[in-house]
């Protein structure tokens, strides 16, 4: 990658981060970051763990949350976008996510603690560029029409299904990386720990 090429891709997380932190929403299916206070904001730059409210997000929506400054998404996924991935398990590299990017919790195809809900780190596991959200199928995203939903990595083409899957013959070698995380309870989640994971 040029040097041009890494300070647009840093430049891109940044903003990605920013945009996160400052409640954001860029697209209609992002909603605005939601996080206690509490932890102050030095210990969350640190790598304090961090509380999210996830009772508004509603099937179909995704948030932006921020941990240790990198942006973490939360996507709760409805019946069919949770069907469709065993449909695609042919077209992504590692579909049963046996590669360490996940904690145990997460190895399972829906990578995720509870089905309905991806939590993982929006940073392309290529050089590091965050990609963009296209979550609705079809040309509807702007990719192919047989596009099922997921992410598209502007950088070099890399392309993650709804479980952060990346695809087939791309440059991105693994699967988005899933954070330690936990839930207190149905509408709140802890990025960073899991002590308690359920
Ligand atoms: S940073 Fe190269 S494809 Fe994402």
């Amino acid at each position: 990658m040029s040097i041009d090429e890494e300070l647009d891709c840093g430049r891109r997380r940044l903003l990605v981060a920013t945009a996160a932190a400052g409640g954001v929403a860029t697209v209609a299916t992002v909603v605005p970051f939601v996080a206690s206070m509490a932890p102050s904001e030095r210990a969350k730059a640190a790598g304090a763990p961090v509380e999210v409210d996830i009772g508004k997000l509603g099937p179909g929506q995704m948030m932006v949350a921020e941990w240790r400054g990198k942006p973490v998404w939360i996507v709760h996924r409805t019946p069919e976008m949770i069907a469709g991935l065993r449909r695609i398990e042919d077209r992504v590299a590692d579909p049963e996510s046996r590669r360490d990017m996940q904690p145990k919790y997460a190895k399972n195809p829906h990578r995720s603690i509870k089905p309905e809900f991806l939590v993982v780190v929006g940073i392309c596991t290529h050089l590091g560029c965050s990609p963009t959200e296209k979550l609705k199928p079809g040309a509807e995203s702007g990719v192919e029409a047989d596009w099922p939903g997921g992410f598209l990595c502007p950088c070099h083409g890399s392309t993650f299904d709804l479980a952060g899957r990346v695809y087939k013959n791309k440059p991105a070698p693994d699967n988005l990386e899933v954070p330690p995380h936990m839930y207190l309870s149905d509408s709140r989640i802890v990025i960073g720990s899991d002590k308690k994971a359920v």
